[in-house]
């Protein structure tokens, strides 16, 4: 049962970049469709798509005002179940994405609870007084006034996302309902949001600070998940939670089989190694040091206890990867494949977000007008507060905004990328007549072409899928190495992070290369040179 995902690769969709089928320069439904012929040809099974369900769109639909309908700017449920119909078909099945920490504050239930109805304030978490001064993830306070009632609520991410109540078991009857309603639907698996918040912490008058921070693992937060998994039967089905800021050991916890939990968990911790003082708006180049440790500890840990991770460098909430650990000039290439090796041959499902497969890069934004997120511009005026210069605070925003990773897919080198027939809702990167899919299908050395056989060769090799893994000292810091174990089968993988020549030590393996960016190989590691060896 565990070897269909350990074998399998996930692609991730942000449907609103995707692509645009009826010309209102908003990717949809329709779009998906008309491109899973191109998401099969990559190899992979699952397709994560990010929500499309009735929603204000303050947080890009993350902020759901219905679960069980189609928000009209992405199509209806024809095309949905055309969709789910059709991928099935291919051979690949969907993973849809639960937002159950929070709701939209147009959601009927909060509405109804803003309209005094005791029920429905039971849904969510009011207070009579602000029990402590906490921040909301996109600035602001975490904790709200609502006049009307003369209470507080409690929102950990903007204030148009009013936090659920999991203390109420009315909350999971209705959540479990909105699983079985997709899983009758025929989709295969589910992705949910920031699922390792929904437990609140006993006593909420907890010092000042993030309030995720106060919310992450929370005292019921296992349990919650187990019921809700073997309520609606999922167990069997794919399932990645995303676990902001979660340690290790509940990580373990999370997807060891025998807990009944979920397949996989996201966790970021590699993804703030340029996080300066922990902040993501404090830029410092990253940290390759944390990087490899973080890797290590992780992946070896994970292996040893029996536990699965999902294993990424990108998706719709992090600037792209080839900008922050690659080169986007002379390396591109090279650095993009590297990158792509490194995660590809780890212990773990890998997951390739949209654009991701092509090298696409940061979005290269010079002023705020061209920025869509909530949290960018929320940001902007925070940095700015804070001391900062126009100039400096739009450098961060370059480097850390969401939207980074937010524009169009690039399909083609025509008009538009190929993405709309009209202006898209953001801004094209400028690079597309250089990075899109026509171009990369017709390279045989193409980025896209390389994600290719990375996908097939973890179909093809139980030591890359179920091998164990253990890192390797290469004798220097810039180069990572590691080494995947079966039975008497032995696969080392060789990344160089750095962009110039690197001596390394101590590795000693002779085999068939599986994979590699550049031809040969030996002692000295070219700049973003990746090469796997299978032993033998
Ligand atoms: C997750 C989503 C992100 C969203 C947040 C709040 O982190 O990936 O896009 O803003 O949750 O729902
Ligand atoms: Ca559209």
């Amino acid at each position: 049962m565990l070897d269909k995902y350990k074998s399998s690769t996930v692609y991730q969709i942000y449907v609103k970049s995707f692509c645009d089928s009826n010309g209102d320069g908003i990717g949809d439904l329709n779009g998906i469709r008309s491109k899973l012929k191109y998401i099969q040809s990559l190899g992979v099974k699952y397709i994560w798509v990010t929500p499309f369900f009735c929603s204000p769109m303050i947080d890009n639909g993350y902020d759901v005002s219905d679960y069980r309908n189609i928000n009209p700017m992405f199509g209806t449920m024809e095309d949905c179940e055309k969709m789910i119909a059709e991928a099935d078909s291919l051979g690949m099945g969907f993973m849809f994405d639960m937002v159950f920490n929070h709701t939209s504050d147009k959601h009927e239930w909060f509405q109804r609870a803003l309209s005094g109805d005791e029920e429905y304030m039971k849904y969510y978490i009011f207070r009579d007084e602000k029990p402590a001064e906490w921040t909301a993830s996109f600035g602001g306070s975490a904790w709200d006034y609502v006049p009307e009632l003369n209470k507080w609520y409690l929102h950990l991410f903007a204030p148009e996302q009013p936090d659920l109540n999991w203390e109420n078991p009315k909350v999971h009857e209705e959540l479990k309902d909105v699983i079985r309603f997709w899983k009758a639907k025929g989709v295969k698996g589910f992705r949910f949001d920031v699922l390792n918040l929904i437990s609140k912490p006993e006593n909420l008058h907890q010092p000042s600070g993030a309030a995720t921070r106060f919310c992450k693992d929370g005292p019921r937060v296992h349990e919650f998940i187990r019921e809700l998994v073997t309520d609606t039967g999922i167990e069997d089905m794919i399932t990645v939670g995303e676990m902001a800021s979660t340690t290790l050991e509940n990580s373990i916890r999370y997807t060891k089989p025998e807990n009944h939990e979920m397949s996989m968990c996201f966790s970021f911790h590699h993804l703030k190694v340029g996080y300066k003082n922990g902040d993501k708006f404090s830029l410092m180049p990253p940290d390759l040091k944390m990087l490899r440790d973080y890797f290590s500890e992780w992946q070896e840990k994970m292996s040893d206890s029996g536990g699965w991770n999902a294993v990424f460098w990108c998706n719709h909430d992090q600037p792209r990867i080839v900008s922050r650990f690659g080169d986007e000039g002379q390396y591109w290439k090279e650095s993009a494949k590297m990158l792509a090796t490194f995660v590809h041959m780890l212990r773990g499902t890998p997951y390739i977000y949209q654009g991701e497969e092509l090298g696409m890069t940061n979005a290269h934004f010079t002023s705020l007008e061209e920025y869509r997120d909530v949290e960018a511009i929320n940001y902007y005026h925070i940095l700015i507060e804070r001391g900062n210069s126009e100039s400096e605070a739009l450098n961060v925003l370059s480097q850390r905004a969401r939207d980074n990773s937010r524009t169009p897919m690039q399909w083609t080198s025509g008009k538009n990328a190929g993405f709309s027939e009209s202006e898209s809702w953001i801004g094209i990167n400028g690079n597309y007549t250089r990075i899109n899919v026509e171009t990369e299908e017709s390279d045989d050395d193409s980025i896209l072409n390389y994600y290719r056989k990375l996908v097939q060769l973890r179909k093809d090799y139980r030591v890359i899928s179920e091998g164990s893994i253990k890192f390797l000292d290469s004798g220097n810091e810039k180069v990572f190495a590691y080494e995947r174990t079966l039975n008497d089968e032995r696969l080392v993988v060789i990344c160089n992070f750095s962009n110039e020549d690197e001596k390394i030590s101590g590795i000693d393996v002779k085999g068939k290369v599986l994979i590699g960016n550049y031809s040969g190989s030996h002692k000295i590691m070219r700049p973003y040179e990746a090469l796997a060896i299978l032993e033998g």
